[in-house]
């Protein structure tokens, strides 16, 4: 026989399972929350006062609406206030600008590591700033921690001596760890903002330099690479055979400075976003069959056979001088880094919603370093010219650059020492 006595018993188990599990419930629910509200995009003050309000209707932690949340300087061993919720007097907001270490309830915890739960701010001789007006108050202070890093201290108000919760420092612990992951990742989003904004500000300057210094070296230049010209052609009086041998060497690397000065202020002005396409719809095979009749005479002069395969392709926007630059550098390297007696193939193709220009060649081909390198300045790779002809480094980059504006891709293929394919895709549509 079950006695009624016994039922009670039972009922009032079973009473406080259910309590038990509503209020696990309500833990897991808050977890969640917060872990959402982590995961928002905003600023990081917004967040955490969202964090702190939803923490206040946690109802079992008896908190009130007033809360804050210091940010640790680990190496100044300070805390800074950061954020706060509810009325804090104008004393409180400015004495705990900043705390050491050590001093106070949150002092202590960041010294620590450990959490405080303290009943009173009069009985509580830790709590050592008083202010004006002060009313008696309890409090939850939670370190906020991650990966062995002290990164902020979170202060809770509740009553005077309130009835704690029972799991309060497992739950606020857990809590303390998730803030301090959000805020780390936040800090860590922010530096690479600065970080960003600084490298952005340093590649400008470097562009503007760029572009004085290789427009002010232009004139100069071409003063010595005309005059060394005409008079190493004997245009005016005669020179002998070793000076003109130098004077050769004169007009050859002032030819060279000039190309490279080109090629400067090419990457100087797309950098620096001066470079306006003038975008029309025309006939890409057209634009590359002038660019083959353009190098034919280079190409004879190795004995390297261009041969055209066009496909039948729809016309196509695009700057013309800014593709006719990209053809020029696909087939001028080509020409440069194959041998005698050799072919390069110049194709046009329709490959899905892209129409590809491709440049195929018999040269000495990429390596795989050779082919991470590529498109980047500066970048004289293991090919070496086979006539003699000179290399910057820097007519990929360009071809990059100018193919990228057209919202297209750039790329190369090969098997070293067979050959390599270089190309560039514009969109069909
Ligand atoms: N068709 C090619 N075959 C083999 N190597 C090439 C070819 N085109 C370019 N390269 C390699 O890439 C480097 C960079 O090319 P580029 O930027 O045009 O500069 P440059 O022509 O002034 O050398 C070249 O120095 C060369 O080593
Ligand atoms: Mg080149």
């Amino acid at each position: 026989m079950v006695t009624d006595g016994e039922i009670e018993k039972n009922l009032s188990r079973i009473d406080s399972a259910e309590e038990e599990i509503r209020l696990r419930k309500e833990e897991y629910k808050i977890l969640h929350e917060i872990s959402k509200i982590l995961h928002e995009t905003g600023e990081l003050k917004e967040m955490l006062t969202k964090v702190m309000t939803r923490l206040t209707h946690f109802e079992e932690l008896k908190v009130e609406h007033k809360a804050g949340i210091f940010l640790a300087d680990e190496e100044k061993r300070v805390l800074r206030l950061f954020s706060t919720i509810g009325k804090f007097s104008e004393e409180f907001l400015e004495k705990e600008k900043e705390i050491p270490y050590g001093n106070c309830l949150c002092g202590r915890v960041a010294a620590s590591g450990e959490m405080i739960i303290s009943k009173s701010c009069f009985t509580d001789n830790r709590h050592e700033n008083k202010f004006k007006g002060m009313t008696a108050h309890g409090h939850y202070i939670i370190p906020l921690q991650s990966q062995g890093r002290m990164v902020g201290v979170l202060f809770l108000y509740t009553d005077e001596n309130p009835p704690w919760y029972v799991r309060s420092q497992e739950i606020l612990i857990s809590i303390g760890g998730l803030l301090a992951e959000g805020i780390l990742s936040r800090q860590r989003e922010e530096q690479i903002r600065n970080n960003n904004e600084n490298l952005k500000k340093i590649n400008d300057l470097k562009n503007k330099f760029l572009g004085i210094a290789s427009h002010d070296l232009r004139n100069p230049l071409f003063i010595i690479q005309s005059f060394s010209e005409v008079i190493k052609d004997a245009s005016v009086g005669d020179i002998n055979a070793k000076q003109k041998d130098l004077l050769e060497k004169i007009y050859n690397a002032s030819k060279f400075m000039s190309a490279l000065l080109d090629n400067l202020l090419d990457v100087s002005k797309i950098e620096s976003g001066k470079i306006d396409l003038d975008r029309k719809v025309q006939d890409l095979n057209l634009t590359a069959k002038q660019q083959v009749e353009l190098n034919q005479l280079l190409a004879e002069k190795k004995s390297i056979k261009l041969t055209l395969s066009l496909a039948d392709i729809p016309p196509l926007s695009y700057d013309h001088n800014a593709i006719i630059q990209v053809m020029g550098n696909f087939i001028g390297n080509a020409i440069k880094f194959s041998p005698s007696n050799t072919e390069i193939i110049i194709a046009t193709e329709c490959v899905e919603n892209d129409i590809r220009f491709s440049v195929c060649d018999e040269g000495p081909g990429l390596s795989e370093e050779d082919q991470k390198l590529l498109f980047k300045e500066f970048q004289v790779l293991s090919a070496k010219p086979t006539g003699g002809e000179k290399s910057t480094g820097l007519g990929l980059a360009i071809v990059k650059k100018l193919v990228h504006l057209h919202s297209g891709r750039v790329g190369a293929y090969s098997n070293k020492g067979a050959g390599s394919t270089f190309f560039f895709t514009l969109p069909s549509q």
